[in-house]
């Protein structure tokens, strides 16, 4: 999977919480009188469906609300630490309501949107401190602007979701964010604070710039974003084209490194690392270069640009596809082409996340090549019956 970083998309305002003191207190009742807290800071109307609300170890539905979004069995075992409470809130004073009471109470609280955290911090806990979820999920409203060119989207709406909206109303205005279109808006630019409502004014430009790759709720909870789109072509052209170890991926992987610097900025280049069986024995496995590009243009621009750039990839017109802007991010991310609805479908997940439950992932920057040797050095570990994926974007 490739990770669309979307470094040229800022949020331009934010409403955030903040709290810095947290009391150290353990009360064996502290749970008890922090629901006792939380179901009288609601208003009489909210406290009526408090059970939509508020989920303890004892509702029924509290390990299928947990493991909602939790997309890595590694955070699910016996011995994970689990929340005593989840809380979902449906307005945003039930997501104050439960930042205080939680800090009355001495319960620490983790903020969760989309749950992709890579180490499951917006519900894991790694202290023996008791713990509370505040879970986004269901504040996810989405307000497109197409004059303006905005989109005011809340935290817990996932990326998928987000570029549906866009789309439903306008093929030439986007917004690049992840690829895996579970991906939340809160942890996809934020991180964590608490108690007062703040804006940009009242935090300080130093403190709103901070936040972008904060995590963990270090800082606060982002409730809501307005972020710029980007004007798209309505026509885009992906090219995906594979190689194994057999037919040169090695040279090819390392020459494409040098490659992609000489792209025009309406080029996103990624590169997916496989590994399959040879067609003659299920032992012989090789690792396959899934080389996969979108373009901002057509294909009578790009065929030729890749000739000139990198002919050994030999890229033709057969290998293009044109389409629109939210079409290339299905095929980039690796969903079905056939309707654009499996954006809205939380639980949907490509294959080979459903091949591969648990697992270890990591993003990174690499500032210099990596040398043939490297890659050689790579894949014995790649062919390991245990590691059959890894990913990498350029
Ligand atoms: C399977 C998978 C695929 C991914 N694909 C991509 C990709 O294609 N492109 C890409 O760029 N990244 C990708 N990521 C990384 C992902 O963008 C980050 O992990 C992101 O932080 C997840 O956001 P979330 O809201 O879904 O996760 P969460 O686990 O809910 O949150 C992540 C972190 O942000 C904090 N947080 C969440 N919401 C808020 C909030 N409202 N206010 C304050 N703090 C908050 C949490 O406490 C936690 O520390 C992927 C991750 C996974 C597991
Ligand atoms: C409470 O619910 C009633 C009936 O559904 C509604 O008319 C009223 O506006 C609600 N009050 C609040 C504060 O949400
Ligand atoms: C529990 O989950 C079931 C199935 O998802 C749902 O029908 C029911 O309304 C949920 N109950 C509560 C109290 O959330
Ligand atoms: C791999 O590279 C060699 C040497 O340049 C070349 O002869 C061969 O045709 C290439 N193989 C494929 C499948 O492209
Ligand atoms: C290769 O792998 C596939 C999928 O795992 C499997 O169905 C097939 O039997 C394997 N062997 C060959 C020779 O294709
Ligand atoms: C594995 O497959 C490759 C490609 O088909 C082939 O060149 C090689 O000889 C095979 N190795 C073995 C041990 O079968
Ligand atoms: C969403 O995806 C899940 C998992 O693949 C599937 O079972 C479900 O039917 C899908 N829901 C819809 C509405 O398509």
């Amino acid at each position: 999977m490739g990770f669309l970083h979307s470094s040229a998309i800022f949020p331009v305002f934010l409403i955030f919480l903040f709290l810095f003191s947290w009391p150290i207190t353990s009360s064996a009742n502290s749970h008890e009188d922090f629901l006792r807290c939380l179901s009288s800071s609601l208003s009489s109307n909210d406290s009526s469906s408090i059970s939509r609300l508020v989920y303890t170890q004892r509702s029924s539905n509290y390990t299928s609300v947990l493991e909602s979004t939790i997309h890595n069995s590694r955070f699910i075992t016996p011995t994970s630490r689990r929340p005593l409470v989840i809380v979902t809130p449906l307005h945003v004073s039930h997501v104050q309501a439960t930042i205080r009471c939680s800090k009355k109470h001495g319960l620490q609280l983790r903020t969760r949107s989309g749950g992709h955290d890579f180490e499951g911090v917006s519900y894991v806990s790694e202290w023996e401190a008791p713990f509370v979820i505040v879970d986004l999920a269901n504040l996810r409203s989405i307000d497109v602007d197409v004059e303006k060119e905005v989109a005011w989207v809340q935290s817990g709406a996932i990326m998928g979701e987000l570029y549906y909206a866009i789309a439903q109303k306008i093929r030439t205005l986007a917004f690049p964010g992840a690829l895996c279109h579970g991906v939340a808006f809160g942890g996809f630019i934020s991180s964590g604070g608490y108690g007062r409502i703040l804006n940009r004014k009242s935090v300080g430009e130093d403190l709103f710039w901070a936040i972008r790759g904060g995590g963990g709720g270090s800082f606060g909870t982002a409730l809501s974003w307005k972020v710029k789109l980007v004007r798209v072509p309505e026509i885009v052209t992906v090219f995906s084209t594979s190689r194994t170890l057999e037919q040169n991926a090695t040279r090819l992987l390392h020459r494409w490194q040098y490659i992609t610097n000489q792209f025009p900025d309406g080029m996103f280049p990624s590169i997916t690392l496989t590994t399959t069986n040879t067609t003659v024995d299920d032992r012989n496995r090789t690792v396959v270069a899934t080389f996969n590009t979108m373009y901002l243009g057509r294909a009578n621009e790009l065929v030729p640009l890749m000739q000139n750039v990198f002919p050994e990839l030999g890229i033709t017109t057969q290998d293009c596809n044109e389409m629109s802007f939210v079409e290339s991010i299905l095929v980039l991310g690796l969903l079905p082409l056939e309707n654009l609805e499996i954006l809205l479908n939380r639980s949907y997940r490509i294959p080979y996340l459903v091949a591969t439950p648990s697992f270890k992932a990591k993003s990174d920057y690499i500032k210099k090549p990596i040398p043939e040797i490297g890659f050689l050095g790579m894949w014995p570990q790649l062919l390991e019956p245990v590691a059959r994926t890894v990913s990498s974007a350029a």
